[in-house]
Protein backbone atom coordinates (compact mmCIF):
# COMPACT_ATOMS: atom_id res chain seq x y z
CA UNK A 1 0.00 0.00 0.00
CA UNK A 2 1.67 3.21 -1.11
CA UNK A 3 1.18 6.49 0.74
CA UNK A 4 -1.84 8.37 -0.63
CA UNK A 5 -3.14 5.29 -2.47
CA UNK A 6 -6.84 4.51 -2.80
CA UNK A 7 -6.44 1.75 -0.24
CA UNK A 8 -4.77 4.07 2.22
CA UNK A 9 -7.54 6.64 1.74
CA UNK A 10 -10.31 4.07 2.17
CA UNK A 11 -8.69 2.79 5.33
CA UNK A 12 -8.30 6.31 6.70
CA UNK A 13 -12.02 6.93 6.08
CA UNK A 14 -12.94 3.67 7.83
CA UNK A 15 -10.75 4.59 10.80
CA UNK A 16 -12.29 8.04 10.92
CA UNK A 17 -15.70 6.37 11.14
CA UNK A 18 -14.48 4.21 14.02
CA UNK A 19 -13.10 7.30 15.78
CA UNK A 20 -16.54 8.92 15.54
CA UNK A 21 -17.66 6.11 17.86
CA UNK A 22 -14.84 7.02 20.28
CA UNK A 23 -12.53 4.21 19.23
CA UNK A 24 -8.83 5.00 19.62
CA UNK A 25 -7.39 4.22 16.21
CA UNK A 26 -4.02 4.01 14.51
CA UNK A 27 -3.20 3.36 10.88
CA UNK A 28 -0.39 0.87 10.29
CA UNK A 29 1.14 0.70 6.82
CA UNK A 30 3.03 -2.44 5.86
CA UNK A 31 5.80 -0.49 4.17
CA UNK A 32 6.69 0.96 7.58
CA UNK A 33 7.47 -2.54 8.87
CA UNK A 34 10.68 -4.43 8.17
CA UNK A 35 9.21 -7.92 7.81
CA UNK A 36 10.74 -11.11 6.42
CA UNK A 37 9.24 -13.62 4.03
CA UNK A 38 7.29 -16.14 6.07
CA UNK A 39 9.23 -19.40 6.22
CA UNK A 40 12.57 -17.81 5.27
CA UNK A 41 13.85 -17.76 8.85
CA UNK A 42 12.79 -19.61 12.01
CA UNK A 43 10.43 -17.67 14.30
CA UNK A 44 13.16 -17.05 16.90
CA UNK A 45 15.06 -15.09 14.21
CA UNK A 46 12.17 -12.85 13.23
CA UNK A 47 13.13 -9.16 13.13
CA UNK A 48 11.67 -6.88 15.83
CA UNK A 49 9.05 -5.49 13.45
CA UNK A 50 7.32 -8.87 13.24
CA UNK A 51 6.88 -8.72 17.00
CA UNK A 52 5.86 -5.04 16.77
CA UNK A 53 3.09 -5.99 14.33
CA UNK A 54 2.03 -8.93 16.47
CA UNK A 55 1.89 -6.73 19.57
CA UNK A 56 -0.21 -4.10 17.77
CA UNK A 57 -2.69 -6.78 16.69
CA UNK A 58 -2.83 -8.40 20.11
CA UNK A 59 -3.40 -5.08 21.89
CA UNK A 60 -6.29 -4.08 19.62
CA UNK A 61 -9.95 -4.91 20.08
CA UNK A 62 -10.70 -4.57 16.41
CA UNK A 63 -8.72 -4.57 13.18
CA UNK A 64 -9.58 -3.26 9.73
CA UNK A 65 -7.48 -4.93 7.04
CA UNK A 66 -7.45 -3.11 3.71
CA UNK A 67 -6.03 -4.42 0.47
CA UNK A 68 -6.09 -3.54 -3.19
CA UNK A 69 -6.97 -6.40 -5.48
CA UNK A 70 -3.90 -7.75 -7.27
CA UNK A 71 -4.59 -10.42 -9.88
CA UNK A 72 -7.74 -11.66 -8.20
CA UNK A 73 -6.23 -11.77 -4.74
CA UNK A 74 -5.08 -9.77 -1.76
CA UNK A 75 -1.57 -8.38 -2.08
CA UNK A 76 1.39 -10.65 -1.47
CA UNK A 77 2.62 -8.20 1.18
CA UNK A 78 -0.56 -8.52 3.24
CA UNK A 79 -0.68 -12.29 2.78
CA UNK A 80 2.92 -12.52 3.95
CA UNK A 81 2.18 -10.40 7.03
CA UNK A 82 -0.77 -12.65 7.90
CA UNK A 83 1.42 -15.72 7.37
CA UNK A 84 3.87 -14.30 9.92
CA UNK A 85 1.10 -13.93 12.52
CA UNK A 86 -0.61 -16.74 14.37
CA UNK A 87 -4.29 -17.52 14.63
CA UNK A 88 -4.09 -16.75 18.37
CA UNK A 89 -3.11 -13.14 17.60
CA UNK A 90 -6.56 -12.55 16.09
CA UNK A 91 -8.67 -14.48 18.56
CA UNK A 92 -11.94 -12.73 19.56
CA UNK A 93 -11.15 -9.56 17.55
CA UNK A 94 -13.71 -7.62 15.58
CA UNK A 95 -12.40 -7.74 12.00
CA UNK A 96 -13.27 -5.40 9.14
CA UNK A 97 -12.10 -6.20 5.63
CA UNK A 98 -11.86 -3.47 3.01
CA UNK A 99 -11.07 -4.43 -0.59
CA UNK A 100 -10.21 -1.93 -3.32
CA UNK A 101 -10.24 -2.88 -6.99
CA UNK A 102 -9.89 -1.16 -10.32
CA UNK A 103 -12.57 -3.39 -11.81
CA UNK A 104 -16.26 -3.37 -10.97
CA UNK A 105 -16.40 -6.69 -9.11
CA UNK A 106 -12.75 -7.33 -8.34
CA UNK A 107 -12.47 -6.76 -4.61
CA UNK A 108 -14.84 -9.65 -3.99
CA UNK A 109 -12.11 -11.96 -5.26
CA UNK A 110 -9.37 -10.41 -3.16
CA UNK A 111 -11.33 -10.64 0.07
CA UNK A 112 -12.56 -14.14 -0.70
CA UNK A 113 -8.92 -15.23 -0.85
CA UNK A 114 -8.16 -13.65 2.52
CA UNK A 115 -6.84 -16.42 4.78
CA UNK A 116 -9.98 -16.62 6.87
CA UNK A 117 -8.65 -19.31 9.17
CA UNK A 118 -7.00 -16.44 11.08
CA UNK A 119 -10.46 -15.08 11.77
CA UNK A 120 -12.35 -18.25 12.71
CA UNK A 121 -13.10 -16.87 16.18
CA UNK A 122 -13.78 -13.27 15.15
CA UNK A 123 -16.71 -11.09 14.19
CA UNK A 124 -16.10 -10.07 10.59
CA UNK A 125 -17.66 -7.50 8.30
CA UNK A 126 -16.68 -6.80 4.71
CA UNK A 127 -16.72 -3.74 2.46
CA UNK A 128 -15.98 -3.96 -1.27
CA UNK A 129 -14.99 -0.79 -3.12
CA UNK A 130 -14.95 -1.41 -6.87
CA UNK A 131 -13.94 1.21 -9.43
CA UNK A 132 -11.14 2.51 -7.20
CA UNK A 133 -10.40 5.39 -9.56
CA UNK A 134 -13.36 7.19 -7.92
CA UNK A 135 -11.35 7.37 -4.71
CA UNK A 136 -8.43 9.20 -6.26
CA UNK A 137 -10.35 12.49 -6.07
CA UNK A 138 -11.09 12.20 -2.38
CA UNK A 139 -9.14 14.63 -0.23
CA UNK A 140 -8.73 13.91 3.44
CA UNK A 141 -8.58 17.08 5.46
C1 LIG B 1 -0.22 -5.77 -9.97
C2 LIG B 1 -1.66 -5.31 -10.05
C3 LIG B 1 -2.67 -6.22 -10.23
C4 LIG B 1 -4.02 -5.80 -10.29
N1 LIG B 1 -5.00 -6.74 -10.40
C5 LIG B 1 -6.31 -6.33 -10.40
C6 LIG B 1 -7.35 -7.29 -10.50
O1 LIG B 1 -7.14 -8.48 -10.55
N2 LIG B 1 -8.64 -6.84 -10.47
C7 LIG B 1 -8.96 -5.50 -10.40
O2 LIG B 1 -10.12 -5.16 -10.37
N3 LIG B 1 -7.98 -4.57 -10.31
C8 LIG B 1 -6.66 -4.96 -10.31
N4 LIG B 1 -5.66 -4.03 -10.21
C9 LIG B 1 -6.04 -2.62 -10.05
C10 LIG B 1 -5.96 -2.21 -8.59
O3 LIG B 1 -6.79 -3.02 -7.77
C11 LIG B 1 -6.41 -0.77 -8.46
O4 LIG B 1 -5.59 0.04 -9.28
C12 LIG B 1 -6.33 -0.27 -7.04
O5 LIG B 1 -6.78 1.06 -7.05
C13 LIG B 1 -4.91 -0.31 -6.50
O6 LIG B 1 -4.95 0.13 -5.17
P1 LIG B 1 -4.16 1.43 -4.70
O7 LIG B 1 -4.76 2.60 -5.44
O8 LIG B 1 -4.40 1.49 -3.23
O9 LIG B 1 -2.71 1.21 -5.04
C14 LIG B 1 -4.32 -4.43 -10.17
C15 LIG B 1 -3.28 -3.50 -10.01
C16 LIG B 1 -1.97 -3.93 -9.96
C17 LIG B 1 -0.86 -2.90 -9.78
Amino acid sequence: MTKGSSTSKALAIALRGAAEYDAATSLLELHDFDLVFAGSVPPDEYPPDVLRMRQAIRESQGIILATPEYHGSLTGALKNMLDLMSIDDFETKIIGLVGIAGGHVGAIHSLNTMPRHHFWNCTTSILFLPGAFHLTNIRLT
